[in-house]
């Protein structure tokens, strides 16, 4: 099966491989355990080529015995969900005696009783995937259709249950490559006397900006010349085209040792380029949300849903909503929501939060509360992605491409977007005054200079810290209001990307179990509230932290230029610049992230593929 994987198809006047290849290499981050490309040849032959292990092998592998020269291929990367990552289980899969070949993102749920049925009429199966049983009655039904691969494609798809992209091509129909999705992503790329086919833009963003993004339950055919969409039953459907904003560039290393390094060195321009159109005069106007008050004005809570990082993103979020529009906030994962039959109405709006816009758990959750009356709002970083297209409203953040595993600018940008949010729904409901929104206005347009300093006076530090700290066991985090989530986030990246035990805890928690852990030489890193603007809360941390500092504890702190009162009980001491109460969750991060970062390099890993995991999370 093919969990979360990446998938692209070419057909046009040029040798395809490079083009699979190089588009398989920007896909990587959906998974990499194993990848494999398809081409059909000049001669109208089929070639294949899979193999277990990072794209790399298969290059390897192509280069010293290539494929013959063909320009219409498809192409795979995988991360296994079922069946392990060997050669056999990658992708393609091919039938038909090898002349028909196939690739598969997401899981087909009945793929048992369709494996049980064609077991019976005779075929045999080389692999334990469901994908290689979808190519199977794919060739039965290409048989069925008297050779119509389209006509095949369709009776094919129709029977399967659960969620799929699907790419097919058969080596009786050069120049054509059919595609189909449902609950996974799949986007098609349109050029010059060539078409392209992608899990997303990333796929062919070097070779065309122009896109269109396909519906559920749609099939597209793409040919050298074209490019036709239909429904599950062959009906024509209109598609909506749309201009990839960033170039392939911005998808490439470009110099820096890793894609996180380079993501994390672009944290301010993360946030910048959120705000960008957003403010004027002191207010927070979001175009995208022009004429749609209706579904702020009417509601009595909000439900923040998500995972991970953005989740965290989502509990710093809620201070924000609560403070200026005025309105319950609670925050849930989203594997967590939708199994508890909870309570939803048109009052409710639930506001999702993805990076890829493609993670099954809140794709699922959207749904669910959509169909159950909620109104619907995705903040999302990845353009024609199916959970803002599965929602009432959208507010993109303009990170620009994430590759890392380990989420950084895009969750700078989240917050960001969160508070243009707040601030935005606080002024429709007039519950924010003017004088309010001008302060937050400029505290927020003033963040990406902050980050600057930070990434630029601190940064050297925080990476000596970390080589120092490259052998710890366990490291805790700890954090009051918004630097809670802050400490979970600081958490989850360090375990992520360097595999050392973390935990992130509300400092107010301490007493209550967690300080048990303490013990002599054990590294604790402490968010500490501004003085200035959080006095209350600032003179508590202080004490949390002579509290484990007196059993032993190595005590990092993240403190405000300018707080003194630190200074006695820390071990080290990393200065953010002074900014709004709310504000300082933007900048205790950075640190924090050039921590997990510096820490793993130091521990040799590959930090921008962490073992086990994959950037886009698309199984439940
Ligand atoms: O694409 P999404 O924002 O929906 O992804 C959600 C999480 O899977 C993601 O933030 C994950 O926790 C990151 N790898 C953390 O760095």
């Amino acid at each position: 099966m093919g969990g979360m994987c990446g998938i692209v198809g070419y057909v046009g006047p040029r040798p395809s491989e490079s083009i699979l290849l190089s588009g398989l290499a920007r896909l990587e981050y959906r998974g990499y355990d194993s990848a494999g490309i398809a081409v059909i040849d000049a001669d109208g032959t089929l070639g294949m080529r899979k193999r277990a292990g990072k794209l790399g092998v298969l290059r390897d592998d192509l280069a010293r015995t290539p494929l013959p020269d063909g320009t219409t291929g498809i192409g795979h990367t995988r991360w296994a969900t079922h069946g392990g990552p060997t050669d056999q289980n990658a992708h393609p899969h091919l039938a038909d005696d090898g002349r028909l070949a196939v690739i598969h993102n997401g899981i087909i749920e009945n793929f048992a009783a369709l494996k049980a049925e064609l077991l019976a009429s005779g075929a045999t199966f080389l692999s334990e995937t469901d994908t290689e049983v979808a190519a199977v009655l794919l060739a039965h039904e290409y048989r069925a259709n008297g050779g119509d691969l389209e006509a095949a494609f369709r009776s094919t798809v129709s029977r399967l249950d659960g969620a799929f992209t699907l790419l097919a091509m058969h080596q009786e129909h050069p120049g054509l490559v059919v595609g189909a999705r449902r609950n996974s992503p799949l986007v098609i790329g349109l050029g010059d006397g060539e078409n392209f086919l992608g899990s997303d833009v990333a796929a062919f963003v070097e070779h065309t900006r122009s896109a269109l993004a396909i519906g559920q339950d749609q099939i597209v055919a793409i040919t050298p010349e074209g490019v036709r969409v239909t429904d599950f039953d062959g009906n024509a459907v209109e598609v909506e085209p749309f201009q990839v904003t960033w170039d392939a560039a911005a998808a490439e290393k470009g110099g820096w040792s890793s894609f996180m390094a380079k993501e994390v060195s672009e944290e301010p321009e993360a946030v910048a380029n959120t705000v960008r159109g957003r403010t004027h005069d002191g207010i927070v106007e979001i175009p995208e949300l022009e004429g749609l008050d209706g579904l702020f004005t009417g509601i009595h809570r909000i439900l923040v849903i998500a995972c991970g990082t953005a989740a965290y993103a989502g509990q710093v979020g809620k201070y924000a909503l609560e403070q200026w529009a005025r309105v319950p906030v609670d925050v849930e994962l989203a594997h967590e929501f939708r199994y508890r039959d909870p309570v939803l109405d048109p009052g409710t709006l639930v506001v999702s939060i993805s990076q890829s816009g493609e993670t099954m758990d809140t794709l699922m959750a959207v749904k669910y509360a959509r169909e159950r009356g909620a109104k619907t709002l995705s903040i999302c970083n990845t353009q024609g992605a199916t959970i803002p297209r599965e929602s009432d409203a959208i507010v993109y953040t303009h990170a620009g491409p994430e590759v890392a595993v380990a989420s950084t600018k895009a969750f700078v940008a989240q917050i960001t977007a969160l508070y243009l949010l707040a601030l935005h729904i606080g002024r429709v409901r007039g519950a924010v005054t003017a004088e309010q929104q001008a302060t937050a206005v400029a505290e927020i347009e003033a963040v990406p200079g902050k980050i600057s300093w930070i990434l630029e006076h601190q940064q050297e530090r925080v990476t000596q810290l970390a080589r120092w700290m490259a052998d710890s066991r366990s490291v805790l985090f700890l954090g009051r209001h918004v630097g809670f989530p802050i400490a979970l986030e600081g958490a989850l990246k360090l375990k992520e990307i360097s595999y050392i035990h973390a935990e992130g805890f509300a400092a107010g928690e301490l007493k209550h179990g967690p300080i048990a852990l303490i013990e002599p030489g054990q590294p604790v890193f402490v968010i500490v509230p501004s003085p200035v603007h959080s006095p209350v809360l600032h003179d508590k941390v202080v004490s949390n932290i002579q509290e484990i500092r007196a059993r032993g504890a190595r005590v990092i702190v993240i403190a405000e230029e300018g707080d003194a009162a630190v200074l006695p009980f820390a071990d080290e001491v990393l200065r953010i610049p002074l900014a709004g109460p709310l504000f300082e969750p933007l900048l205790a991060v950075v640190p924090l992230h050039v921590f997990a970062m510096g820490l793993a390099t130091a521990r040799g890993l590959d930090i921008d593929q962490p073992r086990n995991l994959a950037k886009s999370v698309t199984v439940e």
